[in-house]
């Protein structure tokens, strides 16, 4: 099978996603190509590193910096660590810095990519479905600050995009799962066709089928790179990308970003705005049942009974997305299209909250 090609064209820097099983094997061709320089790290974690650094390594010459990966290492110290280790090799500008890993690895990697000598060349392969389909994609890079999730960050579009399903083979089922709930949210914004794709073929999918796996994940890749096309900077239609974040967001960091993947209050999060677009007559009940269902079949998500509606209502009046104290907020209006409004009151988010299940 050929690669598939999905182009990003972002005012800052075009560049293309390159999709296929087994497209690792050509990664050194791929990056020729585009004309990367030459001297090249790659930036891992050892998880990622120990089931598939020897491929990369037989597919692309590179030296190696190995770095933790998961949320609490996405610090400044861990950019630091990609600083000491570009220096002590003298790196130059003319260097490229590959990440090989998930959204963790992209985002911190991506940060020092972006900020070593004011930005060398930045490749992402990226190991975990949520990174193939959604955090490469679209430039934002950066880390977290002790205080907050996110708060640290550029926006840094890469210079390509390497997307190889066959890695996502060792990835436990829980992270698989947590990337597949973002490939429903765009379904549900922005494209019926794969929504319901994903509904028919999870067995396929689930089983990791190259060619089903590889048409879901393009789509994916497709869907964002026009929304990140049309909107680099998160000014207008980018906003649809955050559909079901806005509770997700607050469910993760009242458990302290320990009870949920990112993925999962995701999950709940579209549940959340779909509940309150039926209460306002905005969406057909059907369609909300449509994707309680399909998110149900997924597998149980972790409990919520224990959490308060009024700490995750604090924890949304902290969202970073309020514009001049008001939130913006993507109602679900059917499968496949979504409005966005600034009028949600706090009775109608109660409701819907209390609807979903958390404790009064
Ligand atoms: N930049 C963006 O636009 C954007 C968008 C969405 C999410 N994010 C960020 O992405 C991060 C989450 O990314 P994630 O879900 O990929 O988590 P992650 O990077 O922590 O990876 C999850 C786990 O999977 C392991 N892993 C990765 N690839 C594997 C493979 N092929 N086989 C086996 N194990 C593998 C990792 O070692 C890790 O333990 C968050 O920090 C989030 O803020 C960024
Ligand atoms: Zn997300």
């Amino acid at each position: 099978m050929e690669p598939v090609r999905v182009n990003v064209a972002t005012p800052s820097r075009p560049y293309v996603v390159t999709l296929g099983d087994g497209v690792i094997g050509r990664l050194s061709k791929l990056l020729d190509e585009v004309k990367t320089p030459k001297r090249r790290f790659v930036v891992s974690s050892p998880t990622v590193w120990r089931f598939h650094g020897d491929r990369f390594a037989n597919a692309c010459n590179a030296e190696p910096i190995i770095v933790p990966d998961g949320e609490r290492y996405k610090q400044t110290p861990t950019v630091m660590r990609v600083y000491d280790s570009l220096i002590k090799a003298n790196a130059d500008r003319a260097s490229t810095l590959i990440t090989f890993g998930g959204g963790v690895i992209g985002d911190l990697a991506g940060y020092a990519a972006a900020t070593y000598l004011r930005g060398i060349t930045l490749v992402h392969v990226p190991t975990t479905l949520l990174a193939q389909v959604d955090s490469s994609i679209g430039g934002k890079v950066g880390v977290n600050h002790p205080l907050g999730k996110n708060l640290i960050g550029a926006f840094y579009q890469p210079h390509a995009v390497v997307v190889d399903p066959s890695v996502l083979g060792t990835l436990p089922r829980r992270e698989f799962r947590a990337g597949l709930y973002e490939i429903i949210k765009y379904g549900v914004t922005s494209s019926p066709g794969l929504f319901e794709r994903v509904a028919t073929q999870q067995k396929a999918i689930f089983a990791r089928e190259p060619e089903v796996l590889t048409a879901v994940i393009g789509e994916s890749c497709r869907i964002k790179a026009d929304v990140v096309t049309a909107d680099e900077k998160e000014s207008g239609l980018r906003r649809i990308l955050n559909f079901g974040h806005t509770a997700g967001h607050a469910l993760e960091s009242v458990t302290r970003y320990r009870r949920f993947r990112h993925g999962e209050a995701v999950g709940y999060g579209m549940l959340v705005a779909a509940e309150l677009a039926v209460a306002r007559g905005a969406m057909p009940e059907s369609d909300r049942t449509a994707l309680a269902t399909l998110i149900a079949s997924l597998g149980p998500l972790p409990p919520i009974a224990d959490i308060t509606v009024a700490s995750v209502l604090d924890g949304m009046k902290h969202d970073k997305k309020m514009i001049a104290g008001r939130l913006h907020f993507v109602l679900p209006t059917g499968i496949g299209a979504w409005s966005i409004v600034d009028d949600v009151t706090e009775r109608e988010m109660k409701k819907a909250l209390t609807r979903l299940g958390l404790k009064k």
